[in-house]
This record gives structure tokens, sequence and C-alpha cells, in this order.
């Protein structure tokens, strides 16, 4: 059964249309990627799915839900988060701090900053929070101050706190970007252990096609913000119209 699903979406800046007629379908349970060249309209994709882009036209259909017209707020409470906003950290509270801000947020709807002093009264906050820790490996450091952790952990805590809400959905905008090989290696570990572990639908952008063959149900392919093809990494990588764009660029 489809999760999300859009129809006919397009962004135009100005002249420029980003994103052009995008049909697709992710389905529950699935790892699904977008991948394309540099300027494909990836992001904008995700950014009209999250609200944090308005639409030029289509839709965005979530859950049976049609959520073209929220905002990314209003989204993340209908169950869509994304991670690897950098700007998601508190570098001066400890990692456990900002994860529990994340959750209480999104159980409260607002952000209050006098959350932390009222948090004993949330059991259901705490044990989120622990198990979230757990599901990235970072329960160890979970008194650490967020801004001293490396690399690496932070771009797993901002998973931590986009699994805070709960979500049932998880965008990922290319989170290997910046990453050294031991610490990407370490991030597709971790995805494939949230597939196995929660009952998580993931929606990624990666640039890395090995990284995409090896985690991606089903891959969708943009180009100049069209789609050029949809399907397995098998039928994906044999696509001719894929080879072409990717000529001179990536090896498939
Ligand atoms: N806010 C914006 N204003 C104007 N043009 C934009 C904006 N965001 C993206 N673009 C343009 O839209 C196209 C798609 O960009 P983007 O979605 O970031 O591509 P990708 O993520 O695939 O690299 C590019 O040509 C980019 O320059
Ligand atoms: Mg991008």
């Amino acid at each position: 059964m489809s999760l999300l699903h859009t129809q006919g979406l397009t962004k135009q800046f100005g002249g420029l249309v980003a994103v052009d007629e995008v049909s697709f379908a992710v389905d529950s349970g699935e790892t699904r990627a977008v991948i394309g060249p540099n300027g494909a309209g990836k992001s904008t994709l995700i950014n009209c799915i999250t609200g944090a882009l308005d639409p030029t036209a289509g839709s965005v259909e979530f859950d049976g839900d049609d959520i073209t017209d929220r905002s990314p707020h209003e989204t993340v409470q209908s169950g869509i988060s994304k991670s690897f906003q950098t700007a998601s950290i508190f570098p001066t509270m400890t990692v456990r701090e900002n994860v529990q801000i994340a959750a209480l947020a999104s159980e409260h709807g607002s952000f209050r900053f006098d959350f932390l002093n009222r948090l004993s009264g949330f059991d259901g906050v705490h044990e989120t929070t622990d198990r979230m820790l757990e599901s990235v490996e970072l329960l160890g450091d979970a008194d650490v101050e967020a801004g001293s952790l490396p690399y690496g952990d932070k771009r797993r805590l901002e998973i931590a706190i986009a699994l805070a809400s709960e979500p049932k959905l998880l965008l990922m905008d290319e989170p290997t970007a910046g990453m050294s090989p031991d610490e990407t290696a370490a991030t597709v570990d971790l995805v494939e252990q949230l597939q196995d572990e929660l009952d998580l639908t993931i929606l990624i952008v990666e640039h890395d096609m090995e990284i995409i063959f090896q985690i991606a149900d089903r891959i969708l392919v943009l180009n100049r913000g069209g789609v050029i093809a949809d399907g397995t990494p098998t039928a994906v990588q044999d696509s001719e119209a894929v080879q072409e764009a990717y000529l001179g660029g990536v090896e498939l």
C-alpha cells in the first residue's frame, strides 16, 4: 500500500521548472531513493513534500490525506520527519536534551523554553528518547554536550531528533554528505539497522550510487526536474535514459 503519493508535483522558480510534473509513490515499509545529477530537483521535491516550499502545481497525498498545502510543522504532526538539518541541534544542550525537546515538541505542538524544567512529568518522553538514542547508538553519550560530538555522531543525533516525533516516514537528504568513508559506512549500517528494527518507511536522496544500490528497494531518477526512470535498482541501472543522464559523470 502506498503511504506517500505525489501527482503531477511541480515547482517553478521564476522561469525555471525545478520539479516538473513528478508523480511517484512510496510504499509502507520500503526504502525509496531519489537520485539524479546536481540540480535535478531532488531537494526541491523533498521540500515540496515537507511543506518547506509551496508547489506550483500538483498534489501530495500522505496516509490517505491531501497534505499539499500543509506547513512544515503540520507535516511533522502528520507523521513526516526530515533528518539532516544541522540547525536542528542545540550545541550547548546534552545529547539527551536535544532528543527530549524534539519528542516534546512533537507531542505538544509547539516549542516551549520551559520544557526541560517540566520534564519530570513526561514519562513517555523519557522512554521515547532513550529508545531513539539506543537506535542510533548514542545512549552512552546521552549526557555529553551535543556540540562536542564528532561530525558523524552529530548526524546520528540528527536522525534521533528526526525519529523523536515517531514518524511514519523519515526523509533524508544526502545523509552522507561531508562524511569520511568510515562515517559513511557507519551511516549506511545505521539506515539498514533502522529499516530492520523500526517499522519505518524511508525516502532518501543520495548521490552516492553504491549506497543507493545497497539500501534502496526502488529508485526514482530525476533529471532537469522530470522523472526519467522509476523502478528497482536493477531496472534503473539498465535504463538508457539514466545512463545518458550520468554520461561522463557517475559510473553506474
Ligand atoms: N530557492 C530557490 N530559488 C531559485 N532556484 C532554486 C531554488 N532552490 C533550487 N533552485 C534551483 O532549482 C534547481 C533544482 O535544485 P535542487 O532541488 O536543489 O537540486 P538537487 O537537490 O537535485 O541538486 C536548480 O537549478 C537550483 O538552482
Ligand atoms: Mg539537493
